[in-house]
């Protein structure tokens, strides 16, 4: 027994969506064409929603706990109806907004496998957009009588977005090299990961059905941008390839901070919670990513220590990364600047608690100081251009981030999944 049923949307919307895909990746075709020379255990791509099955029928979490799902938008009421549809347009505004980001980058793959690996992530992310436009177009009641027509309002809206208006700040961050798609994978889709697992509880039931199908589809690019991000750092401890390093860390230490910040303000989420959108907080939610992250880089560490030091198993390899991160010291020839580190939940934040953003915290999480007070903002700019891209310094986002942080403009709180 398949462990989901599947259905189309009205022609109007399927074919919108398709229209979607012809403008902002015509390349599926070729991953259609070459499906089976890559993936030929794996059921080929179709475009469809696939309907998992619910655990149980009732809420069990917050404060509808004991009572039955929503099977219709509409008897939502009030803000947790407008809430509901702000969780899948902030959703289906991701998927959409990643396949953008992707195609920048794609020609730029090292190897055939990751390109294939790329457009087959940037495929399955239509199907979750499609999926998500799924969730608004099969329920009639998402029309409120004397309403304005929420749901085609927001797939309207979800169609025109592009690179800039999408509805979280790691969605409107261009691609400039490959490694932004390997990063974006290992850290940004592990987010979505988080956010998945956690509205497997969701109070309306047509969501909490989407999210099992979609969860088992995230553990391919999560897998790939691991497996890929292991690959290109042993190349560069090894002097192959074309990223060291260092390119690989200022890489990393861009994209965790937005990865942290897509859980929404650390206090928050506890309406999310009682409307049973979720099951976790957003500090809990954010605090475990973060750990899941180290664990990752941990893994590339440990293959980077065995790439320099021949024939050492892997315990013996863990403790020797964990010895030179404590020490700081280099041993067996390996010093600390070869390995990769995890960027501290306070790094380079322009969301979340007030203590936080756009205070100068360095990449180990001190706050960077003069005479007993934080630097100024010029000063931790000159910082964050020693731990960030070149090419991110550069860039309409950075730009943005320095105004807020030379005090000129604070951007708009709440944009986030942490309601
Ligand atoms: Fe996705
Ligand atoms: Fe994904």
């Amino acid at each position: 027994m398949a462990a989901y049923t599947t259905e189309t949307i009205s022609p109007k919307y399927h074919d919108a969506i398709v229209d979607w895909q012809k403008k902002n990746f015509p390349e599926l075709t070729f991953l259609q064409d070459s499906w089976t020379k890559y993936y030929a255990s794996q059921t080929p791509f179709q475009l469809f929603a696939k309907i998992g099955k619910l655990p149980s029928d009732q809420i069990n979490v917050g404060r509808m706990a004991g009572q039955a799902r929503f099977e219709h938008a509409g008897d939502m009421v009030g803000n947790m109806f407008y809430s509901a549809r702000d969780v899948i347009r902030a959703q289906a505004s991701t998927e959409l907004g990643s396949i953008q980001q992707h195609r920048m980058t794609l020609e730029e793959a090292p190897t055939d496998q990751m390109k294939m690996a790329v457009l087959r992530i940037m495929a399955e992310e239509l199907r979750h957009g499609y999926q998500m436009f799924w969730v608004l177009a099969h329920d009639a009641s998402w029309k409120k009588p004397g309403h304005p027509d929420i749901a085609s309002e927001t797939m309207d809206e979800l169609l025109s977005m592009q690179l800039g208006n999408h509805v979280l700040d790691a969605f409107n961050i261009p691609f400039v090299n490959f490694l932004d798609n390997v990063i974006f994978a290992t850290v940004i889709d592990l987010v979505g990961k988080y956010q998945l697992e956690m509205q497997r509880v969701f109070s309306y039931a047509p969501m909490a059905r989407s999210m099992g199908p979609m969860l088992s589809e995230e553990g391919f690019h999560i897998g790939s941008g691991r497996g890929f991000l292991k690959e290109l750092s042993v190349a560069a401890t090894n002097d192959k390839g074309r990223f060291s390093i260092d390119d690989i860390q200022r890489v990393i230490n861009a994209w965790v901070p937005r990865g942290v910040e897509m859980f929404g303000n650390e206090r928050g989420g506890q309406t999310a919670v009682a409307f049973s959108f979720k099951d976790r907080n957003n500090g809990t939610a954010q605090a475990e990513y973060h750990g899941e992250v180290r664990e990752v880089i941990d893994m590339v560490n440990i293959a980077i220590v065995q790439a320099k030091v021949k024939d050492l198993p892997a315990p013996d390899a863990r403790s020797l990364v964990a010895e030179i991160q404590d020490t700081g010291e280099t041993i067996k020839g390996v010093s600390p600047k070869d390995l990769l580190t995890v960027p501290d939940m306070k790094f380079f934040r322009s969301r979340g608690l007030e203590e936080i953003v756009f205070m100068p915290y360095d990449v180990q999480g001190n706050l960077i100081t003069e005479g007993g007070k934080p630097v100024s903002g010029e000063k931790y700019r000159d910082y964050l251009k020693t731990a960030l891209p070149d090419y991110y310094i550069k860039s309409k986002e950075f730009a943005k981030y320095e105004e807020a942080l030379l005090g000129r403009e604070r951007p708009a709180p709440g944009a986030s999944y942490g309601w």
